[in-house]
């Protein structure tokens, strides 16, 4: 096998989808993880310092409200509080008055200039308004100056403090959180595929243990018999092996038993040719009476040949499927009629007694020819296998369903022991009494399949010495 197709199996296998699941499993709940730690690392962190800062602020504008800071920029008191509030959150403070000039400006670039933002005009009507911005990283707070009026008691806005920090700080930590958590991540990630692939191999383990053991049946090398019982599973589907293993035994035992049956079979009639052939051979000058009565027996055995063959044929033919029947609506009485018209010859020789009885006309979706073997060859049966002054009766009936023919006959009977057989290919109940009657024992295989063939049932009921009955069982209806 190619690189390339060792590398496509195992793609395609258990084992590495079950490498990729796992990893899946491991690593996308540590990012998850990983941008939720940051991203609310990020939100808590800039809602505690712009918290912060406002609470600083408020008390800062209460005082430039009290010391009209405003309108007199002088107080160094002030200027210095703004100055130390500015240094230690890294940040721009600005006062903007009602005409939104910048009247103080901490960082001393803005001072006199005019603001007119959205986040200044909002304050200015009295809210304390917070933007944080992670693209330009810088928290903005802009908090109104409210004055109290002594006689209505209400407060008016006389301006607004704006501060702008710069959130280096909380990208710092941030930066380095990730840093941290993406190492951690990395070890977590190593050991996780760690044990995704151990866990896969041991799970697939099993699998393989089957495989081998399959591939030990084949080569012969095996018990024969397959047993993983790691999981429910596995058992399971051993089970299921071996009976298919048993069944493919029993189907090649009765293929082997088969062919040798056939051959054996085949054989029989050429070597007696051979044998009536050589004995009047050498037979110097033999009388013409002796010649033809030896050319009777050679035709005899050609005509057993060539059953043979013909049973054979009509075997194989039934052994294909049932799409091969030829299904016509037939008139079952006339049809057993022809059949016993056929056979009354060979039964008056045999003086045995031949009886229709039919209880009801019959029509049903039958294949003759197929059907016609197989009934055929169980009143032949009842007529071969009986004695002189015997008897067989034939009887039709039928019910909205089915119909049913018996065959019944009062001769030699089958042995108990012989009963489960008698429809196995080449069986013949009693080998050296069956020779002098005749036949190949194909018969009633051939009877069987044909009636399976139409989805009926065959029985047999037999008393030896006593007599035999079978009960066929065909719906009238062919079903598909
Ligand atoms: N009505 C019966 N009475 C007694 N024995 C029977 C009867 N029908 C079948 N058997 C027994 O069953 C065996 C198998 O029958 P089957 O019809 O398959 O073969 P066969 O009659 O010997 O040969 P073939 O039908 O192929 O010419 C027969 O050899 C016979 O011993
Ligand atoms: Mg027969």
């Amino acid at each position: 096998m190619s690189n390339f197709n060792v590398f496509k199996d195992f793609i395609k296998s258990l084992r590495f989808r079950l490498i990729i699941l796992f990893i899946l499993m491991g690593v996308i709940p540590g990012m998850v993880l990983w941008a939720g730690v940051l991203n609310s690392y990020e939100q808590r962190a800039v809602s505690i310092k712009t918290s912060e800062i406002l609470g600083q602020a408020k008390i800062l504008v209460n005082q430039i409200v009290s010391n009209d800071y405003l309108n007199n920029t002088d107080s160094v008191i002030i200027s210095a509080e703004l100055q130390q509030l500015s240094n230690i959150y890294d940040g721009k403070i600005m006062l903007i008055d009602s005409g939104f000039r910048v009247v103080k400006d901490t960082y001393d670039i803005d001072t006199g200039k005019i603001i007119i933002s959205k986040e200044v005009i909002q304050s200015y009507k009295g809210t304390d308004i917070t933007k944080y911005d992670p693209e330009s990283r810088y928290i903005e707070i802009v908090t109104p100056l409210l004055k109290t009026n002594v006689a209505t008691g209400e407060q008016a806005p006389i301006g607004v403090m704006m501060i702008s920090v710069s959130t280096d700080s909380i990208n710092l930590n941030m930066e380095y959180l990730g840093t941290n958590i993406f190492v951690i991540q990395m070890i977590c990630g190593m050991l996780v595929i760690i044990l995704a692939v151990w866990l896969s191999i041991h799970l697939t383990k099993p699998l393989k243990k089957m495989s081998l053991s399959i591939d030990e049946i084949e080569t012969g090398y095996g018990t024969g018999k397959l047993i993983i019982h790691d999981y429910t599973e596995t058992l399971e589907i051993c089970e299921k092996f071996n009976s298919l293993l048993g069944r493919m035994k029993v189907l090649d035992e009765s293929r082997q038993e088969f062919v040798s049956n056939v051959s054996h079979e085949l054989k029989t009639p050429l070597t007696s040719m051979k044998v009536l052939a050589d004995s009047i051979n050498s037979m110097g000058d033999a009388p013409v009476e002796l010649y033809k009565e030896f050319m009777a027996d050679i035709g005899q055995e050609i005509d057993r040949e060539t059953k043979i063959i013909n049973d054979l044929l009509s075997l194989v033919k039934m052994d294909k499927s049932a799409a091969d029947l030829n299904i016509v609506s037939l008139n079952i009485n006339e049809l057993l009629e022809q059949i016993l018209k056929r056979l009354k010859p060979i039964a008056e020789k045999q003086q045995v007694e031949l009886v229709f009885e039919s209880f009801r006309p019959v029509i049903a979706d039958v294949d003759e020819v197929k059907i016609t073997l197989a009934f055929s060859n169980l009143i032949e049966n009842a007529i071969k296998y009986n004695n002189p002054e015997g008897w067989v009766r034939v009887s039709l009936n039928a019910d909205h369903q089915y119909m049913y023919l018996k065959v019944e006959d009062n001769g030699m009977g089958i042995p108990e022991a012989d009963m489960d057989h008698i429809f196995e290919r080449f069986y013949r109940v009693d080998k050296s009494h069956s020779r002098e009657i005749g036949g190949t024992g194909l018969g009633l295989a051939i009877t069987r399949s044909a009636i399976l063939m139409h989805k009926g049932a065959v029985k047999v009921f037999s008393t030896e010495g006593e007599g035999t009955i079978f009960n066929v069982r065909i719906p009238l209806k062919y079903i598909v």
